[in-house]
């Protein structure tokens, strides 16, 4: 089970808009979509998947091929046997190539007659080259990854000129959050600015996953290597750092969830919503179930050292000891986020093909990353199979404060 929502203060006593998603598993009146028209030209398109053999980018080609059944599928990873297992999963238009995304010539020769790449083999936290996006312009294919770093997400921003002079569209920071998130921030500041609300003042954002959210065991890396960053916020237009973990809040999810406890981590889409959307305060907070998780990780910024959390082999030993815990933990808290996950990794990779994304290297709320007409047609896509999906109603509905307004998605 997994919910996020966005609060937008923009200083007006007016209520402005709410958008709201939610499955039960019951009874399901939104959009259901069951295959996607691409146009003629793209609908051959040869889809590299990096991190394919993993769960997410596996349910990204799941999803993927059944929307387009006759997208080519590669799926690519360093373990052949569990590409077999993935590629006969798929049927006849996947097949699987050998890379390592370590290794700049098995990248060349897995991007070699390649549309569009989709990166997502995580963890991004303290990579030190974005080798995926470079290896995609030097071989001008269009790219997508679900990158959850901001450090990450700088420096792909960094290769803007070199995709400008290439020609080629890539997006950074495009799952669900970031990813969806930041498309709705996007559509929530629109609305406010349009309807003469008054300025965007204040944007937050809050996540919630009951257990891992049923991602695979990088999430893991990653949740521990985000816990040795220092949170960086923004306060009124001033960059702020906080310790991580820290500023605990106890946010109301509305029906279903109820009031859980929220805390402060270092994620990319708050520096990008300050500067793209220029919302002076924003921060975003995370929490999971069951609650001794959330002490847990509390625990792990006063226990270890900074420096430990921040060093990937040892976050990856951690990750070995704790791994079996909370798959045991995850049996009993529900793993479904990520369903939604790869809807919206797929609504961005049909986007791209659509032609939605301008050359060069984008956050999604950029308009040059998906544009503002692309917007709806993405999101009802990501929040498809929904029983809710409602577009301007009261923030009561799930939040208290009536200054605020919100935006949701619930699994
Ligand atoms: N933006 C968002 O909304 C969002 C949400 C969820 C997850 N994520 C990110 O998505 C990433 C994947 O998560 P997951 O749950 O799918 O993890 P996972 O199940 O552990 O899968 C990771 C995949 O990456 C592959 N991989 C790792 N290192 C590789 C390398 N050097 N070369 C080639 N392949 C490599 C692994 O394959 P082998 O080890 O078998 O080679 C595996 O298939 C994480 O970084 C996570 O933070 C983003």
């Amino acid at each position: 089970m997994a919910r996020f929502c966005l609060q937008l203060n923009t200083g007006s006593s007016r209520n402005l808009a709410m958008a709201l998603a939610a499955e039960t598993g019951q009874r399901k009146s939104g959009t259901v979509i069951e295959r996607v028209e691409v146009p003629q030209k793209v609908k051959n398109s040869r889809i590299l998947i990096l991190g394919g053999t993993g769960r997410v980018g596996g349910s990204t080609a799941v999803a993927l091929s059944k929307f387009c059944p006759d997208l080519r599928i590669i799926i690519g990873g360093r373990n052949r046997d569990k590409g077999a297992a993935m590629v006969n999963k798929l049927g006849k238009n996947a097949k699987f190539s050998e890379v390592d995304i370590n290794d700049s010539k098995s990248l060349e020769e897995a991007m070699k007659d390649v549309d569009l790449v989709v990166h997502t083999a995580g963890p991004f936290q303290q990579a030190k080259k974005c080798t995926v996006l470079e290896a995609a312009i030097q071989n001008k294919t269009a790219y997508l990854e679900v990158c959850d770093d901001t450090s990450y997400a700088q420096r792909a921003k960094s290769y803007m000129r070199k995709a400008l002079d290439a020609n080629v569209p890539a997006i950074t920071s495009g799952g669900i959050y970031p990813g969806v998130s930041n498309v709705m921030a996007a559509e929530l500041v629109r609305a406010a600015t349009s309807e003469g609300k008054g300025e965007p003042q204040r944007l937050r954002f809050y996540y919630y996953t009951a257990g891992s959210g049923g991602a695979g065991p990088t999430i893991l890396s990653t949740s521990f290597l985000l816990l040795g960053e220092e949170v960086v916020a923004y306060n009124k237009g001033e960059k702020i750092k906080l310790k991580p973990y820290s500023g605990m809040l106890n946010i109301d999810f509305g029906q279903g969830i109820g009031k859980k406890d929220v805390f402060l981590l270092n994620l990319p889409e708050v520096r990008s919503i300050h500067e793209v959307l220029g919302v002076p305060t924003v921060s975003a907070r995370f929490g999971t179930a069951p609650f001794f998780w959330n002490w847990g990780m509390a625990a792990m910024t006063y226990l270890l050292p900074a420096e430990t959390l921040r060093d990937r082999s040892k976050v990856q030993q951690l990750v070995q000891s704790f791994d079996p815990l909370v798959r045991a933990v995850d049996g009993l808290v529900g793993e479904k986020v990520s369903m939604r996950n790869v809807l919206s990794i797929a609504a961005f990779v049909l986007a791209i093909l659509e032609g939605s994304t301008q050359p060069g290297v984008w956050f999604p709320e950029e308009p040059e990353g998906i544009s503002i007409e692309a917007r709806e047609t993405l999101l009802s896509r990501a929040s498809q199979g929904t029983i809710n999906f409602i577009m301007n109603k009261a923030p009561w509905m799930v939040e208290t404060d009536p200054k605020e307004i919100g935006f949701g998605i619930y699994d």
